[in-house]
């Protein structure tokens, strides 16, 4: 099957090509290095490899309707009609099919965000696959090939900012649980349909500061959908950009909660995921301590802590066992003063304030040095066998944010030989941290191996990951901050033919 080849939709028929792309295509030239593509039979080879199982079917719509955030309804875009979307889970090895139907006014496509699947689903637009236009469908089959929480979301313009996003759960049957119950909790920033849409605020964003703060600390500042002042002791004085009115557990807002309900002393296996555009979530459990047991869906080493840290994309899974009462699950959105929360109830008593905060938020909140992988996810040790520097570029100021100062560069990808064991190191010279993500590999953090697909790399600070190039294609890497991203902080990693 050929449904899609990227060369054609580039330089498409109908479109006249410059002299130049002519000549770049006559024998003369020196050949351009050539990568795998999505429909290349070794695309089709490693999927073989996964031994898919059994086929779980799934529809998505992707739809533009009202949805009730817990006493605020907002025109939004959404899969089937509410925030999060429907989880899909699925047992490691089957097959997930995906029927994703286009109701939106735009084109869309669906990223499986953190899987090692095949490249040719992996639902980048102009990438790996056409965009999906509206009014028409398109369907994903992959194997899931690894157990853990992953999630979903469009990779088409700022669409992800809006209410596109649901939990992918891929469970291992052959885990031991020593829990007695699962709670998904999805974090996210909401300003879609209260204060405007994703596409206004990336227009302000782009436009630049209207207000000269002249380097002044002023404090937390807003100006239309921008944000200034936002510090934090974790991620630096500049740790989002963006204002949005309200930050939503599970689709709802903090007066009007998901409350989760269990028996006192049952073991509860919660679920992060933070869907957020600019937002990182600091989360704690009033009265609780967390003991973190999976980054990225990849298990580590169980490390207790008060309060986690989760940039945009991240995820992990925490296990505690629930006192007695009424416990607030809050998530402050890291330097911007705002909070979202649900509650959980095991027994009678009064639920905390709106605005509270537990003590916990402030406690010990665990940095990646003290994790590591589980023995069985550990990366094997080995020299890589090549070093691509990405360095992190651009500023707040012109919002050119790029990767080797090359904006949105998806025609050159980094390359690497199937096999080799890369290096990716990871440069941030700026004053902004980035949430930076692979598709379709889980990296190992160098220095403690913790496995990961989306690693934070603070401000003047420089992070290495690797990873084993096993799954050919053409790969993005990118910053998770939505804005950052769509300004330009992508590039591609492409196996060479
Ligand atoms: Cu969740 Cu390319 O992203
Ligand atoms: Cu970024």
């Amino acid at each position: 099957m050929r449904a899609f080849t990227r060369r054609s939709m580039l330089r498409g028929g109908a479109v006249a090509l410059p002299f130049a792309a002519l000549a770049a295509c006559s024998n003369d030239e020196p050949p351009k290095p050539a990568f795998v593509e999505p429909d290349d039979e070794r695309v089709a080879a490693a999927e073989a490899a996964r031994n898919p199982g059994r086929v779980r079917e799934f529809q998505l719509n992707a739809t533009a309707a009202a949805v009730d955030l817990g006493g605020l309804v907002v025109p939004t875009w959404s899969y089937g009609g509410t925030v999060p979307g429907a989880a899909i889970r699925v047992a490691k090895g089957e097959q997930v099919k995906a029927v994703l139907v286009n109701d939106l006014p735009e084109p869309t496509t669906v990223h499986w965000h953190g899987l090692q699947l095949r490249c040719d689903a992996d639902g980048v637009p102009d990438l790996t696959q056409a965009p999906i236009a509206p009014g028409a469908s398109f369907t994903y089959q992959f194997t899931a090939p690894d157990a853990g929480t992953y999630w979903f979301h469009p990779h088409t313009g700022t669409q992800l900012d809006r209410g596109l996003y649901a939990p992918l759960i891929v469970d291992d049957p052959d885990e031991p649980v020593d829990w007695d119950l699962e709670w998904t909790v999805v974090l996210d920033d909401w300003m879609d349909g209260v204060t405007g849409t994703p596409d206004d605020v990336l227009d302000q964003l782009r436009a630049g500061m209207s207000m000269d703060h002249g380097g002044m600390d002023m404090g937390l500042m807003t100006d239309g959908h921008m944000l200034m002042g936002a510090s934090s002791d974790l991620l630096g004085d500049d740790a989002g950009d963006v204002y949005y009115p309200h930050h939503l557990v599970n689709g709802r807002l903090p007066a009007d909660p998901e409350v989760f309900e269990a028996d006192p002393g049952a073991r509860v296996r919660i679920r992060f995921i933070n869907a957020g555009g600019d937002t990182a979530y600091r989360v704690a459990l009033s009265g609780h301590r967390l003991t973190v047991t999976h980054t990225d869906g990849f298990p580590c080493v169980p490390a207790e802590a008060d309060a986690v840290l989760i940039g945009m994309g991240e995820r992990y899974d925490a296990v505690v066992t629930l006192g007695d009462g009424v416990f607030a699950l809050v998530a402050e959105a890291e330097g911007k003063q705002m909070r979202g929360r649900a509650l959980v109830r095991t027994g009678s008593g009064e639920a905390p304030a709106t605005d509270f905060a537990p003590a916990e938020l402030t406690g010990h909140v665990l940095a990646y040095d003290e994790l590591a992988p589980a023995e069985a996810v550990a990366l094997e040790a080995r020299e890589p066998d090549r070093t691509i520097d990405l360095e992190l570029t651009g500023s707040m100021g012109e919002y050119d944010w790029a990767i080797n100062g090359r904006p949105h560069d998806l025609d050159n990808p980094y390359a690497v030989e199937e096999g080799e064991r890369v290096r990716l190191r990871f440069t941030n010279d700026g004053h902004m941290w980035h949430p930076m993500h692979l598709h379709g590999h889980t990296f190992a953090l160098a220095g403690t191996g913790l496995r990961k697909d989306t690693a934070i790399v603070l401000p003047g600070r420089t992070l290495e990951v690797d990873f084993d190039a096993v799954n050919p294609g053409r790969w993005m890497v990118h910053c998770h901050n939505l804005y950052h991203g769509e300004a330009g902080m992508m590039s591609v990693i492409g196996y060479r033919d």
